[in-house]
């Protein structure tokens, strides 16, 4: 059944936040479309009769994106690469892919009148000093460009621009919204190899399991706010809702400012919560932590974050949205899901 304002297509719906909005989405029965290259994280999500999935790489084939964007009310266009180490090895992928791309997007739903649900980041205030970042207010305080792992930042900035831009200036609907370093279990292949494929959670838990040394870089003095996916999802379901339009022409940054850890106490919990589990407590034990510089962990282009916290006010006010999963429930479920092959019961 088709209800008009209903019909949502995701872009990248394969993708962490992608697999798991989907999911939300089609239980609060939406129609969904969703787009990806490969749906291995949507099993769940094929079984609902209102989900469609076209397999779609979207820098060969944009004709068929925009005839899906034709044929929907609301575009969330979550395509991009976000892990940090392909911001310094390869910036031009990313600049390929997370703007041209996207840039494409936004034109093809202010050409056909078309809500856009868009995703900036929490790199997008760089290294701002503000205790908690601002919507707003906050400054967006980038690196030299030598210092390549802005790119990223970079570019997500220029895509809030444009789309502010033409909502101001040509009526575009648009909600922006701003992830602070979501967890949960599907956020990477915790079976990737590869030193710095994963985010930081997956890339600690992978070690400990594979006997190989954690490594903090630069010690592990910086902080992040860690999020779980359910509560990130739940305001995006509210975004997505946009009662009375409260949702139209804002920003919006979701994550959970009560949980900052340093990375090195995220080693420390990790550790902690492995030795939980029997079959595995040996390896928690045994666990090696050593500390590595940054330059030599990503490459010279690499520059860091010292402290990430979201002023959640916004969306408080407007969504009555709050999170309520602190981070040693999250990596309880991490755990579970990756060492007992148990998916934890979604609490929305
Ligand atoms: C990431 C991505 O850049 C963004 O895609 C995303 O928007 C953002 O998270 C977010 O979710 O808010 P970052 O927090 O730097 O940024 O990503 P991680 O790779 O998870 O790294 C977190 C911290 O752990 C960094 O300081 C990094 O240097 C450190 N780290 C990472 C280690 O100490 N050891 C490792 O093995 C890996």
């Amino acid at each position: 059944m088709n209800v008009s304002g209903r019909r949502i297509l995701i872009l990248g719906a394969n993708g962490f936040i992608g697999s798991s909005l989907t999911l939300g989405l089609l239980r609060k029965n939406y129609d969904v479309v969703g787009v990806d290259l490969s749906d291995f994280n949507l099993n769940e999500s094929k079984k609902f009769a209102n989900f469609l999935f076209r397999k779609i790489d979207v820098l060969q084939n944009f004709d068929e994106v925009e005839s899906l964007i034709k044929e929907c009310d609301i575009v969330v266009a979550l395509v991009a690469i976000a892990v940090p180490s392909m911001y310094v090895k390869n910036p031009i992928a990313v600049y390929n892919l997370d703007y041209e791309h996207n840039v494409q997007v936004i034109k093809t739903c202010v050409q056909y009148g078309k809500r856009i649900v868009f995703p900036s980041t929490s790199e997008v205030y760089g290294m701002c000093s503000d205790k908690a970042f601002d919507e707003r207010l906050s400054q967006l305080v980038l690196g030299s460009i030598e210092k390549e792992r802005w790119i990223y930042s970079c570019i997500k900035q220029m895509l809030d621009r444009l789309i502010w831009a033409y909502g101001k200036h040509e009526g575009l609907q648009f909600t922006i919204f701003r992830p602070f370093n979501f967890i949960g279990p599907k956020l990477d292949n915790i079976k990737a190899q590869q030193e710095g494929a994963s985010r930081v959670i997956t890339q600690f838990a992978h070690n400990i399991l594979n006997s190989k040394p954690i490594k903090l870089v630069d010690g592990g003095f910086q902080k992040r706010c860690f999020t779980f996916i359910d509560d990130g999802i739940d305001c995006l379901l509210k975004i997505i809702e946009n009662k009375n339009g409260c949702a139209d022409g804002q920003i919006f940054n979701i994550g959970n400012p009560t949980e900052e850890y340093s990375i090195k106490e995220l080693a420390d919990i990790l550790i902690s919560a492995f030795k939980e589990y029997p079959e595995y407590t040996h390896l928690a034990e045994n666990a090696e932590i050593v500390s590595m510089a940054g330059s030599e962990y990503y490459g010279k282009a690499y520059e860091d974050v010292g402290r990430r916290v979201p002023s959640i006010a916004n969306a408080k006010s407007i969504l009555g949205w709050s999170p309520k999963t602190d981070i040693r429930t999250a990596v309880k479920y991490i755990l579970d899901y990756h060492l007992l092959g148990k998916d934890y019961e979604a609490c929305i």
